[in-house]
């Protein structure tokens, strides 16, 4: 028993970068910063079992589009459910790498990522595919644009910062997840 619970904890770990799913106090963080008042394009990256794709679906309006792409499929049942349960609403999940999905530039207003990129780096490839990771995100955003990032340790901020060309718009923290964790917004100016 004991076991088991140590090796779901180990798989979680490497795997999804996680412990359990995000909190209510850090899915209403990181939502609460997205102006749903007119049309959005929205992709969500890493949702695993949904715990923010809830959240944007009740949110987002009904002309409004949410893309979900997780690479596990796995967690296909939770994300079809809540498809499912909401058929007024627009979207679509893929099932691939994100750096597959964001080959259009300029297609999403809002891209809200759950992706563990601390767990991307690699100093032997000079982190070549944590790069690529964040060079897709600001290539398929829109100008004017929000991309948000949860991370644990504030890891990763400066490497955002780097590729988009400027400072994070704003980080905020919130102690009550397992891990407590930051809250990066970044926005997309011209280039
Ligand atoms: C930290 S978990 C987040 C789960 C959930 N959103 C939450 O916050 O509780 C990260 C998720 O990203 C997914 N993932 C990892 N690498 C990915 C990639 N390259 N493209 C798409 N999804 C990826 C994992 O399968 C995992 O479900």
């Amino acid at each position: 028993m004991l076991i088991r619970i140590y090796r779901n904890l180990k798989k979680n770990i490497t795997e999804d970068g996680l412990i359990i799913s995000s909190s209510g106090f850090l899915v209403n963080s990181m939502v609460g910063k997205i102006d749903f008042s007119r049309p959005l394009r929205i992709l969500e990256i890493g949702s695993g079992k949904g715990a923010f794709t809830r959240e944007l679906i009740g949110r987002m309006s009904p002309d409004s589009q949410l893309d979900i792409c997780e690479i596990k499929s796995e967690y296909n049942p939770w994300i079809e459910q809540l498809i499912h349960n909401n058929p007024g609403k627009h979207i679509t999940l893929h099932n691939c790498c994100v750096t597959q999905l964001l080959v259009e530039s300029e297609r999403y207003d809002v891209i809200l990522s759950s992706l563990p990129l601390k767990n991307f780096e690699d100093p032997g490839s000079k982190h070549e595919f944590l790069f690529r990771v964040i060079k897709a995100m600001k290539h398929g955003l829109k100008e004017g644009g929000v991309y948000l990032q949860y991370q644990y340790f504030k890891s990763n901020k400066s490497d955002i910062e780097s590729v988009f060309g400027k400072k994070m718009d704003d980080v905020s923290f919130v102690p009550l997840n397992i891990l407590p964790a930051f809250v990066y917004r970044m926005s997309k100016s011209a280039s």
